[in-house]
């Protein structure tokens, strides 16, 4: 089944649902849907929105959908199959809403199943996210780099790949962190102490010393 909950609270738009709940016309306030079709962006969770953000900001004209699966979160820790049927669910009620692309706001939907979402829908253009450990190996020769990421996302093929093409010449460690999508989900950000913890038991096995990059490979990092 589709949540659609979370969009409610979180889409700045306005929107329209039929009698099951489902939204049938989304636009942002004050504009009309006939204008322009929308932007699909979903992840599991909040985590997305960080990504709703910065692409308001670079195209300000643009509609846009926002779907976060809180019903369903977290995702990194859910079987391959189970993502990626939650995900079909989500674009098939996108592309209902007549978007004209889809951002797979989710570093864990991208790796459990953005190849076959593009197979699925060949006529949507449809963009994953990756961990930025590109950017992390290119600060200079020989970085030492940690990334955080889902259990998922560390253990796909997808970025076992990414891997191969760096770690011959850096350091890379794979750390989950788990707890820290939990927190985010359940609206604990601010409870400084819990975070703090949190983050110094995943990082307690490094010598931060020595460390010269940690990329946020999650978007509800
Ligand atoms: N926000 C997601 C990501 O970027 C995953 C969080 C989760 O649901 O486990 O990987």
């Amino acid at each position: 089944a589709i949540c659609e909950k979370s969009v409610r609270r979180w889409n700045a738009s306005w929107m329209k649902f039929d009698g099951k709940g489902r939204i049938i016309e989304t636009a942002m306030r004050g504009e009309s849907m006939e204008h322009s079709q929308p932007i699909g962006i979903f992840d599991s969770g909040l985590g997305g929105i960080s990504v709703l953000r910065e692409l308001r900001r670079c195209l300000p004209h643009e509609h846009f959908l926002y779907y976060g699966d809180s019903a369903h979160a977290p995702y990194g820790v859910r079987e391959r199959a189970d993502i990626r049927r939650l995900c079909i669910d989500i674009c098939t009620h996108m592309i209902e809403c007549r978007v004209k692309a889809i951002v797979i706001a989710c570093n864990t939907a991208t790796s459990a199943c953005v190849n076959e979402l593009r197979a699925l829908y060949p006529q949507l253009p449809i963009v994953g996210m990756e961990p930025a450990l590109k950017v992390a190996a290119e600060r200079g020769a020989h970085q030492r780099i940690i990334v955080t990421a889902t259990q998922l996302t560390l253990k796909e093929q997808k970025f076992a790949r990414l891997m191969e093409r760096f770690q011959n010449e850096h350091t890379i460690w794979k750390q989950p962190c788990p707890r820290l999508v939990e927190l985010v989900e359940e609206g604990r950000l601010h409870e400084r102490d819990t975070l703090k913890e949190t983050l110094t038991a995943y990082l307690a096995p490094y010598d931060l010393t020595q460390v010269d990059s940690i990329v946020l490979g999650c978007t509800h990092f």
